[in-house]
């Protein structure tokens, strides 16, 4: 069944941990360890049956390689899940169980937070492995929430696209809606209204919404309105799959540009938006900031600063992929892909 299954993608290795004593129901897949350790977050998350979370482990470990890779990290693509409906609550007891079990990988895999998982739940996991990052920092040093990073890097690959399809090179004018407006989205429209774009913005915390357009000048619009509004730019910060024949059929932008993971429901979906001739900023790629600063705190080669600067080659690196795109009439994530697949020499 698992060497059958849709997304298997020769994965080094598919680890299962079944612990009754803890509660701890786990999969951990390695990807690729091709540029050193398979990094990833480790997600907290109910399931519909065992087959969705493995689903889940391959699709999103596959991604963390090709995202690690593109952001030139050293270190390969790995993911975790947890089933929450395993068997109770997330327990110190489970939390340590699972930190055992990543260390019984001994170092192929390292984790990070993902959805449903905080720096707190990464501190428990630390007492019984080293091979686990995002864990609070202080100072200058690299690591911790990687909200910030990754609004920065969502920010500057927001930037490249402008520039590759309105050739523009600063913001007056620029309109932009935006989805979601949590730790990401909200960091990217303080960014975009500091830089003197117009924002139209939607969240399903309409207080939160309603909050942020007052003090940042925004149009404040309704949920299932927001990737139909006529704007420059369509920046997706809050749920995956967004783009699908239905929302691609009726945006009203040049540019898809955000944060959200697995943005394209399908494959196909890369074409459609291609066809009605937007410029799509493949997701992993843009959104590469937080874990660029958390790999840096795992790795322990570079602070804040050298961050920084790492999350800045993000729209250069944007703009290579758009340019090799028109030159070859590609998708930009078809060619996002074969760079990535080149990386980790597959
Ligand atoms: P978050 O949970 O802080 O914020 C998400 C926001 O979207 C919340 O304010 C929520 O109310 C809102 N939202 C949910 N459904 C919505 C809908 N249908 N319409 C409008 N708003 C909706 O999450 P965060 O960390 O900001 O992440 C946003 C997206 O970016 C997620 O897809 C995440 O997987 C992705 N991402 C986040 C990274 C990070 O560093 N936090 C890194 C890479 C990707």
């Amino acid at each position: 069944m698992l060497f059958d299954a849709p997304d298997f993608d020769a994965h080094e290795g598919v680890h299962f941990f079944d612990d009754p004593a803890s509660g701890l129901k786990a999969i951990i897949a390695v990807h690729s360890t091709h540029r050193g350790p398979a990094a990833g977050g480790c997600r907290w998350w109910t399931y519909v049956d065992d087959e969705a979370a493995l689903t889940d482990a391959l699709r999103l470990s596959r991604g963390m390689s090709y995202k690690n890779a593109m952001a030139g990290l050293a270190v390969g693509g790995g993911k975790g899940v947890i089933l929450k409906a395993g068997y109770g609550p997330k327990s110190e007891a489970l939390l340590e169980a699972f930190g055992a079990a990543i260390d019984s990988l001994g170092g192929k895999y390292v984790t990070a937070e993902d959805v449903g998982m905080s720096d707190a739940d990464m501190t428990v996991i630390s007492r019984k492995t080293k091979f686990v990052s995002g864990l609070p920092v202080s100072g200058g040093a690299a690591g911790g929430n990687p909200g910030p990073s990754t609004a920065q890097g969502i920010f500057l690959g927001i930037r490249a696209a402008v520039r590759h399809k309105l050739g523009k090179s600063d913001f007056a004018g620029v309109h932009v809606a935006i989805q979601g407006l949590g730790s990401v989205g909200g960091g990217v429209a303080e960014r975009l209204a500091a830089a003197g774009a117009r924002l139209t913005v939607a969240d399903i915390d309409e207080a939160r919404a309603a909050r942020m357009a007052a003090s940042l000048g925004a149009t404040h619009v309704a949920v299932e309105d927001i990737t139909r509004v006529s704007a420059d730019v369509f920046s997706p910060n809050a749920l995956g799959a967004v783009l699908d024949a239905d929302t691609i059929a009726n945006l009203d932008v040049a540019i898809v540009a955000g944060a959200a993971n697995n943005q394209l429901a399908t494959p196909a979906d890369g074409a459609r938006v291609k066809a009605r001739g937007i410029l799509y900023a493949p997701d992993y790629v843009i959104n590469a900031g937080g874990i660029i600063n958390v790999v840096a705190e795992y790795l322990g080669d570079g602070d804040a600063d050298a961050v920084a600067s790492r999350i800045a080659e993000i729209e250069p690196r944007l703009a290579a992929i758009f340019a090799e795109a028109d030159a070859s009439g590609r998708t930009t994530d078809a060619v996002a892909d074969a760079m990535a697949r080149k990386l980790i020499g597959r």
